[in-house]
């Protein structure tokens, strides 16, 4: 068959296109798939379909082909090549078209994300999605429509993008119980700590150059205040745990609050400051936040650089496992979708999805812990008046509390002007509680600043 006379091609003058390979793909089945939304991720997934068509056919043993792509306004100028006539702006080209069974919904945001998946799913089609947003809000309304409806939803990139972290926990990693999970989830706030830490870059400009790079949701405020994080980690829990948590219950910090000085003093201590998103079963509960906190400089978590993300889990058979990758952008995030694609159309994800009963109706597998007895170390940092006997006050609150230091760090006054000396204690493992009640009672002392600070040292 000749590639130029085959005139109904999608791959028809695009580049890199393995001629052998495309040439017999093309004589292969052909699974009509379709892309609603054109954005950073939306571009990525035409490109890698377009351009590597004879990889896609390949591993899934037929043509994944590309025929409707919707878009909000058809005439925004986009950078990847689409054959002619497949953008459009009605979504019912996909819909009342039969031969597309698999469709990538690449809206973000919950309206009218929600509504295009569950009118997709009505009219008979498989949906692919990364929209982690609309899953923590709506997961159980769109899982229970498509079991009903006997369709499927894959959503590999909703979490951690290009790190395949959704089917290893729910499927590689099946024989486990999973005894705790500490991970870097989201890409953008991850990018400006280490922009800030090793360039000594400032906030704004840090997240300016995310937002240009296409790793920032649409609204970046849910970057950096953790609400990205918490979504993620919604999900990632249920998966683990079993946790049926909506990921508004998720206790969470940004970076967006963060004192360049704490990032500074860490790195003098030997730690890096990360937004960890933090899952841990004690006893038979688990505990769950999402939080800037301080990782030892040299464990793996704590050199994840960029917008990489990271995940490191603890299952009781198979001990510690690190994953590692990039959590956004457009290519990163694309290779999750197209792989769900692949899998959705071979058959692979309606078995699965069958099978893990996604926030199906039942009974949570487990409750939540106590937050105040949630155990570990922390950093604190006080801005106190340099004076006689402030730093036995302090140590002794923390005494009272049954808090036991571990070190005590005072910088000197800069100049004559200067009001206040930053002290900083690391303490060694205590009550979450404890820790509250003794920086209550330091932050109501008169020579001490407003706004203390305390971040938890993941160990
Ligand atoms: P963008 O904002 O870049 O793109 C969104 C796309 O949706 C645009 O092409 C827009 O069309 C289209 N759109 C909006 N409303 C409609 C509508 N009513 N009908 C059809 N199309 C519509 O988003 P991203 O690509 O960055 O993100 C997409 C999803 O992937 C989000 O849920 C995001 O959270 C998630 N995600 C993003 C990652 C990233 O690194 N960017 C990583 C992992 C997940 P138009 O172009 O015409 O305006
Ligand atoms: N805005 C998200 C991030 C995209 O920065 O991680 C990936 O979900």
């Amino acid at each position: 068959m000749s590639l130029e006379k085959n005139v109904d091609s999608p791959y028809i003058g695009t580049q890199s296109i393995n001629l052998g390979s495309q040439t017999n793909c093309l004589k292969m089945n052909k699974t009509g798939v379709a892309i609603v939304g054109l954005g950073t991720v939306g571009q990525g997934v035409a490109q890698l379909l377009l351009d590597h068509g004879d990889r896609t056919a390949r591993h899934a043993g037929r043509t994944l082909w590309l025929t409707h792509v919707v878009v909000k306004d058809i005439h925004k100028p986009r950078d990847v090549d689409l054959p002619a006539g497949i953008i459009t702006n009605d979504l019912n080209k996909v819909i009342n078209d039969d031969s597309v069974k698999v469709v990538a919904q690449l809206v973000g945001g919950i309206e009218p994300a929600r509504s295009i998946i569950l009118k997709l799913l009505e009219s008979g089609k498989d949906v692919v999605t990364a929209n982690k947003a609309l899953l923590a809000e709506h997961g159980p309304e769109i899982f229970d429509r498509a079991r009903q409806l006997g369709r499927s939803v894959a959503f590999e990139a909703s979490a951690a993008g290009g790190i395949p972290i959704i089917t290893n926990v729910s499927q590689c990693l099946s024989a486990n119980q999973i005894e705790s999970l500490h991970a870097i989830l989201n890409g953008t706030s991850n990018f400006i700590l280490s922009k800030m830490d090793s360039e000594g870059g400032d906030y704004q400009s840090a997240l300016t150059l995310a937002q240009k790079l296409g790793l920032a949701e649409a609204d970046p405020a849910m970057d950096v205040d953790g609400t990205d994080a918490a979504q993620k980690l919604a999900i990632l829990a249920h998966l683990c745990f079993g946790a049926r948590v909506h990921w508004s219950d998720i206790p969470r910090r940004g970076i967006d609050s963060i004192d360049e000085r704490d990032l500074k003093f860490s790195k003098h201590l030997g730690y890096r400051i990360k937004l960890i998103a933090f899952a841990k079963l004690a006893g038979t509960g688990i505990q769950l936040m999402v939080s800037p906190m301080l990782v030892k400089t040299g464990k793996p978590l704590a050199e994840v650089q960029a917008n990489f993300n990271a995940v490191s889990v603890v299952g009781d058979a198979v001990g510690p496992v690190f994953f590692h990758g990039q959590g956004a952008g457009q290519m990163p995030t694309a290779s999750a979708v197209v792989a769900d694609m692949i899998d959705t159309a071979v058959g692979r994800t309606a078995i699965t999805f069958k099978t893990l009963e996604l926030w199906a109706d039942g009974h949570q597998r487990v409750d939540f812990a106590e937050p105040g007895d949630l155990e570990g170390r922390y950093y604190m940092r006080f801005d106190v008046v340099d004076q006689p006997g402030v730093m036995g006050q302090i140590t002794g609150r923390l005494g009272q509390h049954g808090i036991s230091i571990a070190s005590v760090y005072q910088h000197e006054t800069q100049n004559e002007h200067q009001q206040t000396v930053p002290i900083v204690i690391m303490t060694h493992a205590a009550k979450e509680s404890a820790a509250r009640a003794a920086m209550k009672q330091i932050a109501d002392m008169p020579t001490v600043a407003e706004s203390p600070e305390r971040f938890r040292i993941l160990s």
